[in-house]
């Protein structure tokens, strides 16, 4: 199937490009003059030049494909602004270059965010149809763009709502690898419940989010199976890495002055940073934590991997790679 992938040059984008070149697939990719290919190192991949904010530059883009799956996006910014911008203004663009340029498209499959729900308020896992309150810029951004989506008439979209993701390649949940690498295993405040993906196990479930027609206009979260604590996930990387490390525990009040520093270092250099006051509003919340039941008898979802191999994985990926 000719799959038109947006996104594919990051983290997540590079390993489904991998799955779809073994299932026989031909993924045509779109990429910025500016996109570093250095995930994408197969001759098999057909790449256009565009940029999302750009909608003349889709029209090669989304002409002929069969399905697109849309993972560009923007998880760090300085401004609401900025993550709107990334978002939303750009899964519109995109969105009607399709509908005037490929209309018959079969599926278009998003990848919005667990920061769209928000978390959950009593530690009940959420489910899909729970009313969703964002409480960061990330989490609205990616809830107006499920929102258009859903306002659209008959378009064929599949929205999945991944938690926080980890795996080889990926440079967020790295923090903490390196953290526990150097002996640290960070607490903040009380312990953290919540819902995390294996990088292969999302992948699935994008993949059968395109293949299923049930999932046509559907809302769907993937995770791997169960729940978390902070503590536990942090401990199974420390262990995956043969690590001891002394537990510190840092004072929730005492992480906006990082926070508001980060954001002023960004300002200088013009760039968003890992840490910011819209990411300490979702590291404060305590119930990160998703129901993925719709996903399994729907779609027939089952992870591949539990966490623990996934994080046994990763750790040697960022080993052999020389990361850590
Ligand atoms: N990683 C997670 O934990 C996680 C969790 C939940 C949801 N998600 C969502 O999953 C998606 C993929 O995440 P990721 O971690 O793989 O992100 P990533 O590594 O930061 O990659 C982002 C991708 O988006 C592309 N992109 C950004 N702006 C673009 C534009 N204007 N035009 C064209 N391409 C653009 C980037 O292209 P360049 O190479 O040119 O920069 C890159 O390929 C995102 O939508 C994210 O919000 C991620």
């Amino acid at each position: 199937m000719r799959i038109a992938v947006t996104g594919a040059t990051g983290f997540i984008g590079s390993h489904l490009i991998e799955s779809l070149l073994q299932k026989g697939d031909h993924p045509v990719c779109l990429i910025r003059k500016t996109s570093n290919l250095q995930w994408l190192p197969y001759p098999e991949i057909e790449f256009v030049t565009g940029n999302l904010q750009e909608p003349e530059s889709l029209v090669d883009f989304v002409k002929n494909a069969e399905a697109v799956i849309h993972l560009a996006g923007i998880t760090k910014a300085r401004t609401e602004a900025e993550y709107r911008a990334g978002n939303f203004a750009g899964t519109i663009n995109l969105v009607r270059a399709i509908q005037k340029f490929n209309p018959e498209i079969r599926r278009f499959v998003y990848a919005s965010s667990q920061a769209a729900a928000g978390p959950s308020p009593d530690g009940v896992p959420l489910k899909e149809d729970d009313a969703p309150h964002p409480v960061s810029a990330y989490g609205r951004s990616k809830l107006e763009a499920e929102t258009y989506l859903k306002n659209t008439e008959a378009f064929p979209f599949t929205i999945i709502r991944p938690p926080a993701v980890y795996g080889p390649r990926d440079k967020d949940v790295f923090s903490a690898f390196k953290l526990c690498a150097r002996g640290i295993q960070p607490l903040v405040g009380k312990d953290k419940y919540l819902s995390i993906a294996f990088v292969k196990n999302l992948v699935k479930g994008f993949l059968l989010a395109l293949e299923k027609e049930c999932a046509r206009r559907e809302t769907y979260f993937i995770t791997d199976d169960g729940i978390l604590t902070w503590k536990t996930l942090t401990q199974m990387i420390a262990n995956a890495l043969g690590k001891k490390p002394i537990r510190i525990h840092i004072p929730e009040s005492l992480l906006s002055v990082p926070a508001e520093l980060s954001g002023l270092i960004g300002n200088i250099l013009n760039r968003p940073m890992l840490l910011s006051r819209d990411k300490i509003m979702e590291i404060r919340q305590h119930f990160w934590t998703v129901d993925i039941s719709k996903a399994k008898v729907e779609l027939g979802y089952k992870p591949d991997f539990t966490t623990e191999e996934g994080i046994r994985e990763t750790a040697r990926w960022y080993l052999e790679n020389g990361w850590l």
